[in-house]
């Protein structure tokens, strides 16, 4: 049982875009296995907090740590941490061209060093336990939302992440296809998978999160347990929230 163990740590964290500061003196640690969601108003923050932590976005101040490392800046070192964080985000990220086993597979050719044998067997693994095995030679254009954002999840996966930063991975999904893509990702949270979510969905933030991360204007305002969090927000702009998304 890791529990209690910090796999991210954001210590006071500052970002901003030239006068638009997004990202406000963020405090969130977040424990290996655990499962924290994050939502917010559009433009409260959220894909940018994901960004920082794999320096897809540099930071102004404070300090990020992953397994105990500062965030490294550049160069191998940081690219060995972002192979570690498998991020799945709203548009696909597919490469077009290339077949979705391929797809799979260049990540562990080419970073993990693995022969194209190998590589494929634990690719054709991964895309049955997506469901999507019988995809595995089409391309991308080919498949629906939802098996095209299911491959996206394999492929993360594939390199054995640390932690999995999802932001709004169901989105842009019609809404049978955003079940497909949900049931997946709690899979993945029930085997201990630690993960980070932006999403909306309040079914998987309640059945899946241990933590629910409300943003407003760049700061966290409140971190608390789904079921505290739903039930009694203890923020106005959270309470003004939920009521929005929950009349929906
Ligand atoms: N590359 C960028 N350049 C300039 N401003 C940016 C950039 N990325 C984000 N911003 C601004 O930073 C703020 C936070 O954006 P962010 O994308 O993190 O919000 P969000 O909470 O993910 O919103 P949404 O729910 O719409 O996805 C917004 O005001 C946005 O316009
Ligand atoms: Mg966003």
């Amino acid at each position: 049982m890791t529990a209690g163990v910090p796999l991210v740590v954001m210590e006071d964290v500052n970002k901003s875009f030239g006068d638009l500061q997004a990202l406000k003196d963020i405090n969130l640690s977040v424990d290996k296995g655990e499962v924290v969601v994050v939502i917010g108003p559009s433009g409260s923050g959220k894909s940018t907090l994901c960004r920082t932590i794999n320096r897809l976005e540099p930071i102004d101040s404070g300090r990020i740590l992953i397994d105990g490392e500062p965030l490294p800046l550049e160069g191998r070192a940081l690219a060995r941490v972002r192979a570690d964080v498998g991020m799945v985000f709203q548009s696909f990220n597919l490469f077009a061209h290339k077949s979705i086993l391929k797809n799979v597979t260049m990540g562990l050719i080419k970073v993990r060093g693995m022969s194209r044998a190998e590589a494929e067997d634990k690719a054709m693994e991964l895309l049955k336990r997506v469901g999507i095995a019988d995809k595995a030679h089409r391309h991308p254009a080919e498949l629906s939302g939802g098996q095209q954002q299911r491959a996206a999840i394999a492929r993360a996966l594939a390199m054995n992440p640390k932690l999995m930063l999802f932001d709004e991975p169901t989105s842009a999904l019609d809404p049978e296809m955003i079940k497909e893509v949900l049931d997946v990702m709690v899979e993945l949270a029930a085997e201990g998978t630690t993960m980070i979510v932006v999403s909306h969905e309040m079914g998987f933030a309640r059945s899946a999160a241990q933590r629910v991360a409300f943003m407003d204007g760049g700061r966290i305002l409140e971190v608390s347990p789904p079921e505290q969090f739903f039930a009694a927000p203890q923020t106005e702009r959270a309470r003004d929230f939920l009521s929005k998304i929950l009349a929906h």
